[in-house]
């Protein structure tokens, strides 16, 4: 509540951070306290959330927001006079990788988070809380807050409060987050009750002990850190992988005896064909780009490895293919399970799945492509892009499967690349009689079973698991 109304909450953005974020607080929030506007400059994604369809799949978002639109949720292309409206407004904007100039393949292209500043500035006509969400490298904020400053007619207290949602659990994790993070100004007066503003609208669910204040810029630099440790983890246990594959441990086996020590915990250590998702590589990219500015090259170079060794992963992983396949996957008919980054997701931004099949059709491998969220339409645009080359082109080589099932039928091998639960349940003495032999079986998360596979008669290869003798190593 602002006084006797509802605090007004616009959220400028609506893809996977700023839709379910606003979801969550909607659903937390009564009508009478909190009023909340979407807006995004896509008429279609708009309409999207305005429909029984959303744009994007995320467990439990759908009820979630079927309970709070139209009652304190609302979705809007009508940018400046939810700007106008609102007293608080997120910025939850895409912030992808800069692809050309200075930084290139690296920093972060700030032009959708500096195009929704000046809208703001063009906008506003009485002062207004403004809340850096997107992924930003540090001293964004900075930027932000001279833009509104520079052109704006009203006053402004920028504060950063940085999303640790991870798409598949982004609900539960906004239900029930580790600890929320709020950057501000503690030094003036209008910045501290900036920050309790913000405070106050997540005390309506999380405990106030969980909901940390501190400067913007460790606010900032928080989440690239929190993000790059993740990732961190993620490109130990495969680099250990590959040592296992070789010397005969176990990578599941390691993982769990290593995670079972306290200091180290157990999350993130499941080795996999390589971590995919929005937000790992680019914000490493973002920190790796900020030491070099400071000058910081060898600190630099450590974060570098990190990615270094994802995309050797994923390299190493489509090399055994390869080889097991006796060298030539030429017209080879493989079934690929699983397109997304991880699983409960239908997002495929950085998915290890574009890369393996990029790799594989280079191949000249015929690729049957199956998986239960992504909708065709991105798939074929992720492989044009990494192949350079057009639909037409790769239609001779690439088809869409319904099922699990089909993709497999007359295969001359199954490669798992996203964990899907339904990959671990798949009738494979059914999938086995229809495939070419020698059948094999690629799994890129070490999900399935390898001896009960072997014993249907599959020739197996499990990311971190001693190699079967029958998989020819190069
Ligand atoms: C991540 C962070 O977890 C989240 O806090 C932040 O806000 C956004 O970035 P997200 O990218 O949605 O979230 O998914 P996450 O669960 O972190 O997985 C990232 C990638 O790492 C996926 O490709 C996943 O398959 C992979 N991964 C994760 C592994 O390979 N092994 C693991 O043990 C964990
Ligand atoms: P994220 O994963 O960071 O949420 P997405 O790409 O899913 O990123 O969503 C970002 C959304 O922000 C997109 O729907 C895009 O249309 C929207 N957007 C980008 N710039 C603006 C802007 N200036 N005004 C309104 N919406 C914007």
């Amino acid at each position: 509540m602002l006084g006797s109304r509802p605090l007004r909450v616009a959220c400028i953005g609506a893809g996977y951070v700023g839709g379910p974020t606003m979801a969550v607080i909607a659903s937390k929030t009564s009508p009478d306290a909190v009023q909340i506007q979407v807006l995004d400059i896509s008429e279609e994604r708009i309409a999207a959330w305005n429909s029984d369809r959303l744009p994007l799949y995320e467990p439990g978002l759908t009820e979630l927001v079927f309970g709070s639109r139209g009652r304190n949720l609302h979705f809007s292309t009508a940018i400046e006079d939810g700007i106008k409206w609102a007293d608080l407004i997120f910025v939850a904007v895409n912030t992808p990788t800069k692809e050309c100039g200075i930084g290139a393949g690296s920093a972060a292209d700030l032009t959708y988070v500096e195009l929704a500043a000046r809208q703001i500035a063009a906008a506003a006509d009485t002062p207004k809380i403004v809340v850096e969400k997107s992924t930003v490298p540090i001293r964004t904020a900075e930027a932000l807050g001279a833009i509104l400053e520079a052109c704006g007619r009203t006053s402004f207290e920028i504060l950063s409060n940085p999303e640790f949602l991870a798409e598949g659990t982004a609900v539960r994790d906004l239900c029930e987050p580790d600890r929320v993070l709020i950057g501000g100004n503690l030094e003036t007066d209008s910045g501290r009750r900036a920050v309790e503003t913000l405070t106050e609208l997540y005390a309506h669910w999380v405990p106030r002990e969980r909901i940390l204040a501190t400067n913007v810029w460790s606010s900032e630099l928080s989440k690239l850190v929190a993000n790059a440790f993740l990732a961190q983890r993620v490109s130990s246990i495969n680099s250990i992988s590959a040592l296992c594959e070789l010397s005969g441990a176990e990578i599941d086996e390691v993982a769990r005896a290593v995670g079972l020590d306290a200091r180290i915990g157990p999350h993130f250590l499941k080795c996999s064909v390589g971590f995919g998702g929005s937000c790992f590589q680019k914000d490493i990219l973002n920190l790796v780009y900020l030491c070099e500015s400071f000058g910081l090259n060898t600190v630099a170079d450590y974060w570098r490895s990190v990615i270094a060794i994802n995309d050797w992963q994923k390299q190493r992983f489509t090399a055994r293919i390869l080889h097991g396949l006796y060298n030539t996957a030429t017209n080879k008919k493989i079934a690929i399970l699983g397109f997304a980054f991880k699983k409960d997701t239908g997002d495929t931004r950085e998915s290890a799945a574009i890369d393996v099949c990029g790799n594989l059709l280079q191949e000249c491998a015929k690729l049957s492509i199956y998986d239960p969220k992504v909708p065709a339409e991105q798939i074929w645009t992720d492989l044009t892009r990494r192949c350079r080359r057009t639909r037409d082109e790769l239609a001779h080589y690439v088809t869409l499967a319904e099922s699990a099932e089909e993709a497999a039928m007359n295969s001359h091998a199954i490669v798992i690349l996203t964990e899907w639960d339904e990959f671990r349940t798949l009738d494979y003495a059914k999938v086995y009689k229809g495939m070419c032999r020698p059948a094999f079986l690629f799994d890129g998360r070490s999900i399935c079973d390898m001896k009960a596979l072997s014993q249907i008669g599959f020739v197996c290869y499990a990311i971190g698991s001693p190699v079967d003798s029958r998989i020819r190593l190069r």
